[in-house]
């Protein structure tokens, strides 16, 4: 099908059972915001709000993904993936954010989930991926710690009906942005300014990710079937001589918050000064927040280079860029040797047991071209972004990293949040006008390598 010359790596060179897949979350593809039951989450919210999101642009029709999964597993069974990570939009299953189930949104996750085993497609499915029901932030969202049991009755009851047939479950998406940039630095839904809010916010995101992991063990049926928890994470190094110290902080703050309590059953200590007047902490709640999981989703995109404190009161860094590297449109740093030392970190400081690079991509600014009647996208950057960081994935794989599977983000265009549709991170590019999906140069390169000495 593609004219690609046969890519440097092979799947052979990855395990056998490895899972080859692609990214998405609910509300940045879906659309169809007000059917079947669906109620507003603070992502509808937010991005109506004058101003909170480049160009104003919102998630009520996106890729229209609600309408079109079978196009959308389509292509993916025609690049020759087998696996998918999406996410579960709680408004549409828990419209009121507890207590009754709606059914007709269940019933759109179980067909997609069909869909998908049809073609030999494993499904994982994020049950957070910020699109919180608006209800809920209207009672504190999560600085208040009901959300939390809240969240764990809706991982039960979505568990319940879709565990005999999803592979993987991952509890939150990146709690980090949702907390800090959502109640800090206001850049985020639902787009407060407090830190106060925001630590309340993070221990309770721990918290609900302990209470359902239980839960989700539970009704989990599949004997494969697996549960952990996706956080986001940056490679770190001092911008200057005598930055060491921030650049520790700036780890600690960045990539630990999270990592730290899942994994070690305690906040950083360097945090201590700013987590401890606000950390609503309640006996036990460590144990229950570092309850053993399977595996951890680490989603990387760039290094950051800290030279000083852009502001103190929110933890916000001045990073330098580095002359003599590329950058791709959002302004992040292309680093693969990033993801090389993160992987390689968590497998010997943390001896987590299995990884999976559940989001990793880049956005870059694509055009469409005409050749023989036929629309191609020839996304370069891209695909080298791609190759370079599959390497290096397969560089930590041979030293001994337990890693399991790589999701590529994205599958298409889709809402990227604050940045609207602007941003383009798919291998499949979308037409907005008229929904038409195109599969850019970078998908044709993933194709070619899953389908090299398969
Ligand atoms: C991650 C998010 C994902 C997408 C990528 C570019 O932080 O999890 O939804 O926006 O960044």
């Amino acid at each position: 099908m593609s004219a690609e010359p046969k890519p440097e790596l092979a799947r052979s060179d990855f395990p056998a059972d490895f899972a080859w897949g692609v990214a998405t979350a609910s509300y940045q593809i879906e659309g169809a915001v007000n059917e079947d039951g669906r109620s507003p989450s603070i992502w509808d919210t937010f991005s109506h709000t004058p101003g909170k999101v480049d160009n104003d642009d919102t998630g009520d029709v996106a890729c229209d993904h609600y309408h079109r999964y079978k196009e959308d597993v389509g292509l993916m069974s025609q690049l020759g993936l087998n696996s998918y990570r999406f996410s579960i939009a709680w408004p549409r299953i828990v419209p009121e954010g507890k207590g009754e189930i709606n059914l007709k949104g269940v019933d759109f996750y179980a067909r997609l989930v069909d869909e998908l085993l049809e073609k030999n497609i494993q499904p994982y499915a994020t049950l957070y991926h910020w699109d919180l029901p608006q209800v809920l932030e209207d009672k504190g969202g999560w600085s208040n710690r009901d959300t939390a049991l809240y969240f764990q009755e809706y991982a039960d009851k979505i568990s319940r009906l879709l565990g005999d047939r999803v592979k993987g479950w991952i509890t939150l998406n990146e709690p980090w942005v949702a907390s800090i940039l959502g109640y800090l630095q206001g850049v985020h839904a639902p787009g407060l300014h407090s830190m106060e809010k925001a630590v309340r916010a993070t221990h309770h995101m721990l918290l609900a990710h302990g209470l359902a992991v239980p839960a989700l063990r539970r009704n989990a049926l599949r004997s494969d079937a697996e549960v952990g928890v996706t956080l986001s994470f940056n490679y770190i190094e001092p911008g200057r001589p005598g930055a060491e110290q921030l650049a520790q902080l700036k780890d600690a703050w960045d990539n630990r918050l999270f990592l730290d309590p899942l994994f070690k059953g305690a906040y950083p200590t360097e945090l201590y000064p700013i987590l401890s007047q606000y950390l609503p902490l309640e006996r036990e709640d460590m144990e229950i927040i570092s309850t053993p999981v399977d595996f951890m989703g680490v989603n990387y995109y760039f290094r950051t280079l800290p030279v000083e404190w852009a502001d103190q009161a929110t933890m916000s860094f001045k990073d330098r860029p580095n002359e003599g590297s590329e950058y791709t449109a959002m302004g992040w740093e292309i680093y693969p040797e990033g993801l090389y030392q993160l992987l390689t970190r968590f497998h010997r400081d943390y001896g987590i047991k299995k990884l999976y690079i559940t989001e990793n991509g880049s956005a870059f600014q694509d055009s469409v071209v005409e050749e023989d009647g036929n629309n191609f996208v020839h996304d370069a950057g891209r695909k080298k972004y791609l190759q370079e960081h599959f390497g290096a994935a397969l560089r930590a794989y041979r030293d001994g990293v337990p890693l399991a599977g790589y999701f590529v983000w994205s599958l298409l265009d889709n809402f990227e949040w604050g940045y609207g549709y602007d941003k383009r991170f798919g291998i499949v590019y979308v037409d907005y006008p008229t929904q038409k999906r195109i599969i850019k140069d970078s998908a044709y390169w993933y194709e070619s390598l899953l389908k090299s000495n398969a």
